[in-house]
C-alpha cells in the first residue's frame, strides 16, 4: 500500500522510521511521498512541495500528522474526496469533525482512521470500538493526559515543583505546542469526546463537557491526599443516559493509592470502559511520545493493508452532555481546607475566579 505522509515531525518522522526499520511492514507499506514543510535529507525523492502532488498521486492513504485544526481538516477532507484513504493522530479534528468526515469516507468507499487520537501507543479506540460493536459501553473512565500525569507524579513522589515538572514534560515531547491545554484539562477532554462517540455512541460538542485542570493544586493538596490513603490525577470520566445523552467531565480527582490509576507513573495513561458483558476492562501504557503514538498509526496502516476493513464502523448520533449529580469534593479557598457536597455546576458558580481548588472526591 502506498502512504503519503503530511507532516513529518515528531510523530511523522517516527511512523517513516518504523515502517522503513522493519522489513514485516515495509514488505507490505510504503512511504512513497512526503508533504512538508522542510526538506530533511531522509525525505530524498519523497519530498513533496504542493498538496495537488499528494491527491494527484498514486497512493491508496494519507497519513495525516501536521496536528492543529487548520489545515489539517481540509486535506483529510481533501484525500478523502480524492477517494484515498486517510489514517490521522489528530484529536482536534476527528473530535470536531469525524461526522462529516466519516461520511465523506463512506460515501466515497474509503476508510478514515485515527487509533492513535487518544492514548498515544495504548490500543484503546479499537478496543473501545470492538467493544461497542458487539455489545452496550456503559462508561468510559481515565487517566487521558501524559503532560498531568507527569506532573503530579513528579509532585507526589518527588515533591517536585509544579513549574519544573511542565517544563520538563515538555522538554520531553509529552506537551501540546501549547500546554495549556493539557494542564487546563482541555486535552483530556478532547480525548474522551472522541473516546464517547466511539464508545457509547454520542457525538457530543466537546466543548460542553465541563473541564477543570491542575493548575492550582499545591503540595499541601498532594500531601493531604497522602494521608487519606489517596493520590491526586486528573481523571476524565462519561457515562450513558437512557434518553441517549451522557454525563461527562473533566476533574482533578483523588483516587485510591491501592487502584490502577494509581500506579500510573511518568506520561502514562489508563483508559477503561464498563461495559454489559465485558464489565470493566482498562488498557494502560505510553500516552505520548513519538515511537508510541507512531505505532497506533502504524498498526492502523498495517491493518488496512491486510484486511481492508480495520476498525468496525463507529456508529453514533449527535447528542448533549446533562451534568452529573452531586458528589463529594475536597475544597481549599486561600488556606482552609473542607469537605463539600455539591453538583459541578454549583462548584464552578462558587469557586470559579478564587484562589484555591477543588478536587472531586472518587467513591
Ligand atoms: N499532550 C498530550 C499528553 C500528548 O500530554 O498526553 C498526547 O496526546
Amino acid at each position: 500500500m502506498k502512504i503519503v505522509l503530511l507532516g513529518y515531525g515528531t510523530v511523522g518522522a517516527g511512523v517513516d522510521e518504523l515502517i522503513g526499520s522493519d522489513p514485516r511492514l515495509n514488505s507490505s507499506l510504503e512511504v512513497s511521498g512526503i508533504f512538508s514543510r522542510t526538506y530533511k535529507n531522509e525525505m530524498r525523492d519523497r519530498f513533496l512541495t504542493s498538496f495537488d502532488d499528494v491527491t494527484g498521486s498514486d497512493c491508496d492513504t494519507v497519513v495525516e500528522l501536521i496536528g492543529g485544526l487548520h489545515p489539517a481538516y481540509e486535506y483529510v477532507k481533501a484525500a478523502l474526496l480524492s477517494g484515498k484513504n486517510a489514517v490521522t493522530a489528530n484529536k482536534a479534528v476527528i473530535a470536531a469533525y469525524y461526522p462529516e468526515l466519516s461520511a465523506i469516507a463512506r460515501e466515497q468507499g474509503v476508510s478514515l482512521l485515527f487509533s492513535a487520537a487518544a492514548g498515544g501507543g495504548i490500543p484503546w479506540l479499537k478496543n473501545l470500538s470492538r467493544a461497542a460493536e458487539t455489545g452496550k459501553v456503559l462508561s468510559l473512565k481515565g487517566v487521558m493526559n501524559g503532560t498531568t500525569n507527569y506532573i503530579l507524579d513528579e509532585m507526589t513522589e518527588r515533591g517536585g515543583e509544579y513549574a519544573s515538572a511542565l517544563k520538563e514534560a515538555q522538554k520531553l515531547g509529552y506537551a501540546e505546542a501549547d500546554p495549556t491545554s493539557d494542564v487546563k484539562g482541555f486535552d483530556t477532554r478532547r480525548k474522551l469526546a472522541v473516546s464517547l462517540f466511539v464508545g457509547l455512541g454520542t457525538f457530543v460538542d466537546e466543548t460542553s463537557i465541563p473541564a477543570f485542570g491542575i493548575e492550582g493544586i499545591t503540595p499541601e493538596d498532594i500531601s493531604y491526599a497522602g494521608k487519606e490513603g489517596a493520590v491526586i490525577k486528573l481523571l476524565g470520566t462519561a457515562s450513558a443516559n437512557e434518553d441517549g445523552s451522557v454525563s461527562a467531565f473533566v476533574l482533578p480527582a483523588f483516587v485510591s493509592r491501592s487502584g490502577i490509576f494509581a500506579s500510573l507513573h511518568g506520561s502514562e495513561n489508563a483508559f477503561s470502559y464498563t461495559a454489559d458483558a465485558l464489565g470493566t476492562q482498562c488498557f494502560t501504557g505510553a500516552g505520548a511520545g513519538r515511537y508510541p503514538t507512531a505505532m497506533n498509526v502504524v498498526r492502523d496502516l498495517y491493518d488496512l493493508a491486510s484486511s481492508g476493513t480495520p476498525f468496525p464502523p463507529v456508529v453514533f448520533r449527535e447528542g448533549l452532555v446533562k451534568n452529573y449529580g452531586r458528589m463529594r469534593f475536597y475544597v481549599r479557598e486561600a488556606n482552609e481546607i473542607r469537605i463539600e457536597t455539591a453538583s459541578i455546576d454549583e462548584m464552578r458558580d462558587a469557586y470559579e475566579g478564587k484562589q484555591g481548588v477543588f478536587i472531586a472526591l472518587m467513591p
